[in-house]
């Protein structure tokens, strides 16, 4: 068992079965609220409930799994199922879920009569070195992702490898996308070992989550609001997110981590061309993602669709587009402005490489 420990709460990496049990009883809950998708319920709740004491009342409350779900609609499901149970302001509300879960949990609770107790158990890989930490919560609203939320820690955080073990493969590689962003932005070290090693094996694997959450949890803590270097965390995101919506409409949709690894291409190449990230780096960066990502090339009449909407993205103000870039594998830079142009430049070198490295995904 590792543990984090952080300001106001301390995030375990390992057998959940030897922290949570002390948790509660260490603390005197009215009753535990236990919020999952379908998925966790049948995958991940069965490790969980025999750790649950029997002298505590239990509500479960079970909500549809996806992002679609993720919504003021859902969010009224869950505060009529805690309050149907009753649930006062000494109730604990556990997260079992990936990122869907935990945000809008995370946001239920904190809005409940005015914030109640809530604890995240990440389970999918995204969850467990992303989403879990920081503090950001909320949900989608009016077509705009993650437009409506708080900052707000939780109570603790679980973080149980064995989770991973029902996770698809595609899903595991999207979050270890993250891992990745972590590695390339602050941890020049990690970089190497995770091109020395398989990707199958590392995503699962506990010291690899451990550094992960590590970086990212330095990071938030020296930028807790997103003002500076928080933003490093962007990197491959700006073009990612870009490619992620528009895929969404395709009838390819991309998993969020597959259009960062995409992303992280492109921007590799910005960085090349405006923050002198060694040739080099850029080839090995380009070569590792599209030999673990099964990326197709992007249709050229779509770019001018990439690019507004990187310029109606929250993150840049009066239609410039702010990236994160590196200057070397463990070194970035924030607030760095790219013209159109050059976006074109990055998204033609990602399908180049495409053609020369890549594999189709059918
Ligand atoms: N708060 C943050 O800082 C932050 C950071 C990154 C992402 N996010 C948010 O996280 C969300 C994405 O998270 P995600 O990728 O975990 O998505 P998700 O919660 O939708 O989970 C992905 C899928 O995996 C299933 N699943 C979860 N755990 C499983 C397990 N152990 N075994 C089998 N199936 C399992 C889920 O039911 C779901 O179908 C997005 O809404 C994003 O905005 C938040
Ligand atoms: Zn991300």
């Amino acid at each position: 068992m590792q543990q984090l420990i952080l300001e106001d709460y301390a995030i375990s990496v390992g057998d959940i079965s030897r922290v949570l049990p002390l948790f509660l009883s260490e603390r005197s809950y009215s009753s535990l609220l236990i919020l999952m998708d379908e998925n966790t319920r049948r995958d991940c709740f069965p490790l969980l409930e025999p750790l649950l004491p029997d002298g505590t009342p239990r509500q479960i409350i079970e909500i549809p799994a996806g992002e679609t779900h993720k919504t003021v609609s859902t969010c009224e499901t869950i505060w009529a199922a805690m309050l149907h149970a009753g649930a006062d302001r000494k109730a604990l509300l556990l997260n079992l879920g990936g990122g869907v879960i935990g945000d809008m949990g995370g946001f239920c609770a904190v809005t409940f009569k005015r914030g109640i107790d809530f604890v995240q158990i990440p389970t999918t890989l995204l969850s467990q070195v992303d989403a879990s930490i920081g503090g950001k919560l909320g949900i989608d609203f009016g077509g705009v992702k993650n437009s409506i939320g708080v900052f707000r820690n939780p109570q603790a955080v679980f973080i149980d490898p064995r989770f991973l073990q029902t996770l698809s493969k595609r899903e595991l590689y999207s979050g270890f996308a993250e891992v990745i962003k972590h590695a390339l932005i602050a941890d020049p070290g990690h970089w190497e070992t995770i091109q020395s090693g398989d990707p199958a094996a590392l995503a699962g694997d506990t010291q690899t989550i451990l550094r992960s959450l590590g970086i990212k949890q330095t990071i938030v803590q020296a930028d807790p609001f997103e003002k500076g270097i928080r933003k490093a965390l962007n990197f491959g995101h700006t073009v990612g997110h870009a490619v992620e919506a528009w895929s969404l409409q395709t009838d390819r949709p991309l998993l969020h981590g597959e259009a960062v690894a995409l992303g992280m291409i492109a921007e590799a190449h910005l960085s090349n061309q405006l923050t002198r990230l060694p040739d080099r780096a850029l080839g090995d960066i380009s070569r590792y993602l599209l030999h673990t990502y099964q990326l197709n090339a992007l249709p050229e009449d779509c770019f001018p669709d990439f690019i507004e909407r990187m310029q109606n993205d929250k993150k840049n103000a009066g239609g410039r587009i702010n990236c994160s870039l590196l200057e070397a594998p463990g070194g970035a830079r924030i607030d760095q402005y790219v013209s159109e142009e050059d976006i074109q430049r990055s998204l033609r070198y990602f399908n180049a490489c495409v053609l020369r490295l890549g594999t189709r995904r059918e």
